[in-house]
């Protein structure tokens, strides 16, 4: 009888936890920014695109589910124009000349990046340099769960040589020292590829000291990612 109700609670605790990890993640993408964006999302690990690209508005949202075990990154593209077969092409977050992207976008981009589990990873990154205000806010879950953002202009403070510009002469976007320069320094690679051997540079604090819970360069771990559990998640382009 004892090894009965022993059972009984066994199968009880399994159902919990299996009915957590079977739940799809809900992502709601917001546009917040005063322009029309046109959401990049790339699924990372070989599964099944989550979303199409298709354009949201200022103050238009739109919601994804993802499945258990999904990873992946969403970012802004601006100033986007395609034919009625979905070609063309963007000032900033190009993925490829299509709306509908099946690669990453074209840095500079800020990104948002998940891994979503019994225990999901998110973070915003500045490592491929930085288009537009972003901000994560998970909602309901459990453990830390943290707002993650960059939520300061870098295109107003970014330094003269790591500009692009848009066709009308304003800031679109601001590179990363890395794409600017190709230094190893800069791109954690050749000496400096370990998190010894590549430390924050004068043009990545700039960065961390704009978005402080930000990746500012590659091995930038400790202050710029986050955990939580059982939670959807708001994402806003251009949060206030
Ligand atoms: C960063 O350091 C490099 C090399 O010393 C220098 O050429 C560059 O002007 C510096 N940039 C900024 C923004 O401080």
């Amino acid at each position: 009888m004892a090894t009965f109700s022993c059972f009984h609670i066994l199968f009880f605790v399994f159902i919990i936890t299996s009915g957590v990890a079977v739940s799809a993640t809900e992502f709601t993408l917001q546009n917040s920014c005063p322009y029309t964006i046109w959401p990049g999302i790339l699924t990372g690990n070989g599964g099944n695109p989550i979303g199409e690209g298709t354009p949201l508005n200022t103050g238009d949202s739109v919601q994804l589910r993802a499945p258990p075990g999904w990873s992946g990154r969403f970012w802004a593209r601006t100033g986007c124009t395609f034919d009625a077969s979905g070609h063309g092409n963007c000032v900033t977050g190009d993925c490829g000349g299509v709306q509908k992207c099946t690669g990453t976008g074209a840095p500079p981009v800020t990104l948002a990046e998940f891994t979503v589990g019994d225990k999901d990873f998110y973070d915003v990154s500045l490592v491929d340099g930085y288009n537009v205000k972003l901000g994560i806010k998970p909602q309901g879950g459990f453990g830390d769960c943290k707002y993650a953002g960059c939520v300061a202009d870098l295109n107003t403070n970014c330094p003269n040589e790591l500009r692009v510009m848009d066709p009308h002469n304003n800031v679109a976007a601001c590179k990363s020292a890395c794409a600017a320069f190709n230094k190893e320094e800069y791109c954690c690679s050749g000496a400096h590829a370990t998190p010894q051997t590549c430390s924050p540079t004068n043009y990545s604090v700039i960065f961390k000291k704009a978005c402080p819970d930000a990746y500012s360069y590659a091995y930038d771990d400790e202050t710029s990612t986050f955990t939580c559990a059982g939670a959807n998640y708001l994402i806003t382009f251009c949060p206030t």
